[in-house]
């Protein structure tokens, strides 16, 4: 990154000033690794913002048609007007330095607002700084000093755009922000959370995502659905659903950009887009086993039911002796009972099998089975197969 004299370093099209402490000593205050991460979220509010802009010119224009209709049967109607658009508001609501909002207003065309907050007075201080040093319009630009929460729940639903990068986890800011992003908004969500994410410690893992990761070759997709399942599953809890728009993994952290709908309807399909992931203990292959299912109504609408789970979980129960887990359980409590068992099963397996398992993937002519979440799961007798192989 270039340096200047003053010590600021540039990214972009920002300048971010040196964070000086109380004894005069420069403090940590610009993560290089963290680059890509901006560099990235500007592209995707690009996008978004046009997306945006073209859904309300949309709007306006069968809106300014609907007038024109009441006009021509009443001339003296007063139809009810809707606002101009005014272009994206954003909260960067874990600001630090601010430079992620200096390079948002200079770098995304269609700025209305940005909110640039921080709960640590100091990191606040620093940012008004170097809002001034980046002369970045302050009717466009608002530093604020609170805690991330508290200002989602008293924003009154204004955002079109909300953006968290924690240090860590994002699962204490998740309810806040789903809550109070504008319908149809964009949620930007990194959580610097490989450690958790990529299976050292599930019993955290599960707290704060609701599921376990396994340490198997797709651990980085793995950490992004799990990261999904939790965002989604607490949409549902608003009675709003989210459409992942973009995804990525990348050193020790997950990045998601979602839009955020409301809809009772979509919310309630989230068992059957959630699933728990059998892997085998042999081999590559895995099998994920829906939460729900969704039946086709002769009216053409999908309902949720969860009555396929229990069916693939009595179906799976037979395949025990290749490691692959299936337990007979009600589907109330099955995310729990099912997951320790399996994690539970791993253990006690591995070492018995982990000799016999060299062997066996010396001599395993198994096809390598890359599945992906839409795709069919494998059938009993395909698992069989594949054991007795
Ligand atoms: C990783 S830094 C943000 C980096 C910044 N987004 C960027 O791209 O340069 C995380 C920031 O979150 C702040 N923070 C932690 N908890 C917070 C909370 N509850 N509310 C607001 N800010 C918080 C910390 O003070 C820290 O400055």
């Amino acid at each position: 990154m270039p340096v200047n004299e003053d010590g600021s370093i540039e990214e972009g099209s920002a300048k971010i000033l040196p964070l000086i402490n109380e004894t005069g000593k420069q403090d940590a205050f610009y993560n290089p690794a963290q680059v890509f991460n901006r560099d990235f979220s500007i592209l995707v509010l690009n996008v978004f913002s046009e997306l945006k802009k073209h859904e309300e010119d949309e709007r306006k224009a069968n809106r300014d048609a609907k007038i024109k209709a009441i006009k021509e049967k009443d001339p003296d109607a007063t139809p009810f007007e809707i606002p101009e658009y005014p272009g994206l508001t954003i909260l960067e609501a874990l600001a630090a330095s601010g430079l992620r909002s200096v390079r948002y207003s200079k770098e995304i065309p269609g700025v209305n607002k940005i909110t640039v907050n921080d709960i640590d007075e100091t990191a606040v201080e620093h940012m008004k700084k170097n809002l001034q040093h980046n002369k970045v319009d302050t009717n466009k630009v608002t530093p604020n000093h609170g805690d991330a929460n508290l200002v989602l729940y008293n924003s009154n639903n204004v955002f079109d755009v909300v953006d968290l990068d924690p240090y860590g986890t994002v699962s204490p800011f998740l309810d806040s922000a789903i809550k109070n992003v504008i319908n149809g908004g964009l949620l930007c969500v990194t959580s610097t959370d490989m450690q958790i994410l990529g299976g050292n410690t599930p019993e955290t893992c599960f707290y704060r995502y609701g599921g376990t990761a396994l340490k198997a070759r797709y651990l980085h997709e793995m950490s992004l659905r799990l990261l999904y399942n939790a965002v989604a599953s607490c949409a549902a809890r608003h009675q709003r659903y989210v459409e992942p728009l973009i995804s990525c993994s990348v050193d020790f952290y997950v990045r998601i950009f979602f839009r955020v709908h409301e809809g009772a309807t979509q919310a309630k399909m989230l068992g059957s887009r959630t699933g728990l992931v059998f892997q085998c203990m042999q081999c590559e292959c895995f099998h994920i086993q829906p939460m729900g299912d969704v039946e086709f109504k002769l009216s053409g609408r999908q309902v949720e039911t969860g009555k396929k789970s229990i069916f693939l979980v009595k179906k799976l129960k037979k395949c025990q002796k290749t490691a692959i887990l299936g337990q007979k359980t009600t589907k109330n409590d099955i995310s729990d009972l099912a997951t320790r068992k399996f994690e539970l099963s791993r253990l006690s397996l591995r070492k018995r099998n982990r000799k016999k398992a060299q062997i066996h993937r010396r001599k395993a002519t198994h096809p390598k089975i890359v599945q992906k979440t839409d795709q069919q799961p494998q059938t009993e007798q395909q698992i069989q197969k594949n054991s007795t192989n």
